[in-house]
């Protein structure tokens, strides 16, 4: 039987992470854990329950109170907060904007990675996020740091939200996305940062399969 590996995909706001990791998911029949959709998810657990995001022992003390699971179905990823599903209410542009603020408290992301851990502790996951390569999988055997220019982003998002028939500003949404990218590279704990073994790829100009590719070339190096 193959090894199975633990593959960490970070980078920035729109980069493509979610995308490519699901596909690659798919084609190695491996768990893909979507970590932006449990920062997500109590972020908006913490606005409707009109918490001060600044606040990291209120913060805290809910997240110990709250499960957060990621189930696999054929629609791609649902996200459960406390048995009800609110995989389209952690999308909406109020959580967009609150949820760097919410994931920058360092005992917020102790917790959340410990759960992370703990979902990937027998491998075969590919795992996205901010802080996974450095911080939630240090031992993975692929790293990939997904890049991409802020228009690019910024367009694909706006693509996104035009192909679903949501209100969408292309403007609006580079400075959203930019002060994002900002608040996650510059807080204390575990900022959006590549790590020193992992492998840049910069998405710009290359097509959904193109990322895929390089990512899977990646992986059968390591199983060899
Ligand atoms: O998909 P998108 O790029 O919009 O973001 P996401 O992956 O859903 O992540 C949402 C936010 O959660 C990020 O902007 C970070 O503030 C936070 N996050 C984090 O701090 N660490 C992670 N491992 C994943 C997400
Ligand atoms: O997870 P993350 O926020 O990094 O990005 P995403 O939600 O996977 O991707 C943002 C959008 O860019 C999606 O609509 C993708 O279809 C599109 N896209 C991409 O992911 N990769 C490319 N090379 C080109 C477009």
């Amino acid at each position: 039987m193959k090894k199975k590996l633990s593959i960490a995909i970070d980078g920035p706001a729109a980069a493509g992470k979610s995308t490519v990791a699901k596909i690659v998911a798919e084609r190695l029949s491996y768990v893909y854990i979507d970590t932006g959709a449990m920062y997500r998810a109590i972020t908006y657990k913490a606005i409707i329950e009109n918490l001060n995001l600044e606040d990291e022992e209120a913060l805290l003390d809910t997240l110990l109170a709250t499960e957060i699971e990621l189930l696999p179905s054929e629609n791609g990823q649902l996200v459960y907060l406390d048995h009800k599903d609110v995989t389209k209410e952690i999308r909406t542009s109020e959580v967009t904007n609150s949820v760097s603020i919410v994931s920058k408290h360092p005992k917020l992301r102790e917790e959340m990675v410990r759960r992370q851990q703990s979902f990937a502790k027998s491998g075969g996951v590919v795992m996205d996020g901010r802080d996974i390569g450095t911080h939630v999988l240090p031992n993975a055997e692929v790293k990939v740091f997904l890049l991409a220019s802020v228009e690019e982003r910024a367009l694909r998002r706006h693509t996104e939200n035009m192909q679903k028939g949501f209100p969408s500003d292309l403007e609006r949404l580079k400075q959203e996305i930019s002060l994002r990218d900002k608040i996650d590279s510059e807080r204390e704990a575990a900022p959006l940062k590549k790590a020193e073994d992992a492998v840049e790829i910069d998405t710009t100009s290359l097509t959904i399969p193109e990322v895929v590719d390089q990512i899977m070339a990646l992986v059968d190096e390591r199983i060899g």
